[in-house]
């Protein structure tokens, strides 16, 4: 069994269920609501700890309701929690729309979450240490982001990035060779690239570029379609698994955490993305970010049908 830290955001999901999306200016009502756990730091724990890793969590709530809720919620998961810490900013809050069909829309308040300070990594250091894996995601602040990479490089911890979401700028020059495992879909391809990622054609070229910067494993996530996976011991797409999507919210989280619990157990790339896709797959099929998460009994089930 691997063990992960995941360094990133806890929010509270207060989430719609819409016929539609509405455009701007436009109110949809006979919405159905429900309020559960999320946050990409949060949802890639939880589906680490799911995917058989031991992890720790290094988040920051809000002293408010919300704040008690998410502790509770962390306690009761199968997260070790010492490395929680708490902020008078309120606990972060995404605002989540989802449409019939499962496409979404999220508004995030980050609050606490951009009160994670480098000296709570700091405080992180003795299970940076100890580690396999360390997985982070950009809902919190880049300097907390470095200085968990510079603290990963003193003791000689993987990095494994979900770029998530791509500052409106992109990302800081020389970012990527901080990272070992960079994790991202077709958006935040773009979003890095700057121009329009079209079809798949392209995805070896833009993978080559990301190893050249220094990154030693890029797994392009691509829905329905698989993924690209570049590495150098297996490079090519892979394939996903039919399933009818209720709602898509946190599946790239089950798909990081599931990926890094696999790779921290020492699995090779092409089968921890195989479990990773199945249990991205699953998620899609049931409402909610945290509510989605498969155990891992589930996904073996997936994959042996
Ligand atoms: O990736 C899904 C997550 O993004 C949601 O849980 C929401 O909290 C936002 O952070």
């Amino acid at each position: 069994m691997g063990i992960v830290t995941v360094v990133g955001s806890t929010n509270v999901d207060l989430v719609a269920q819409v016929q539609h999306l509405p455009r701007p200016g436009e109110s949809v009502g006979n919405a159905v609501y429900k309020q559960v756990m999320g946050g990409k730091g949060s949802n890639q724990a939880l589906a680490a700890a799911r995917g058989g890793a031991t992890v720790n969590f290094v988040t920051c709530l809000g002293r408010d309701a919300f704040g008690q809720v998410s502790l509770k919620s962390l306690v009761d998961q199968e997260l070790k929690h010492d490395y929680i810490s708490f902020s008078d900013e309120p606990t972060g809050v995404a605002l989540i729309m989802v449409d019939r069909d499962g496409e979404n829309m999220i508004s995030v308040a980050p609050g606490a979450n951009h009160d994670l300070q480098p000296a709570d990594i700091d405080a992180a250091t003795r299970a940076i240490e100890q580690s396999d894996l360390v997985l982070i995601q950009l809902e919190i602040k880049m300097e907390t982001v470095r200085r968990t990479m510079e603290v990963c490089r003193q003791y000689g911890t993987k990095v494994m990035l979900n770029p998530a979401p791509v500052p409106a700028g992109g990302l800081p020059e020389g970012f990527l060779d901080q990272v070992d495992i960079l994790v991202l879909n077709e958006t935040e391809t773009e979003r890095i690239l700057g121009y329009p990622v079209f079809g798949g054609m392209e995805l070896p070229k833009i993978a080559k570029e990301f190893r050249a910067e220094g990154v030693g494993m890029v797994v392009i996530t691509l829905g329905r379609k698989g993924c690209y996976v570049s590495s150098a011991d297996f490079e090519g797409f892979t394939q996903s698994f039919p399933v009818k999507a209720v709602d898509s919210t946190g599946a790239g989280d089950v798909f990081c955490g599931y990926l890094a619990a696999g790779l921290a157990d020492g699995r090779p790339l092409s089968e921890a993305v195989r479990f990773a896709t199945a249990a991205g797959a699953i998620a899609v099929t049931r409402a909610g970010a945290q509510p989605s998460i498969p155990h891992l009994q589930e996904v073996i089930e997936l994959i042996m049908q």
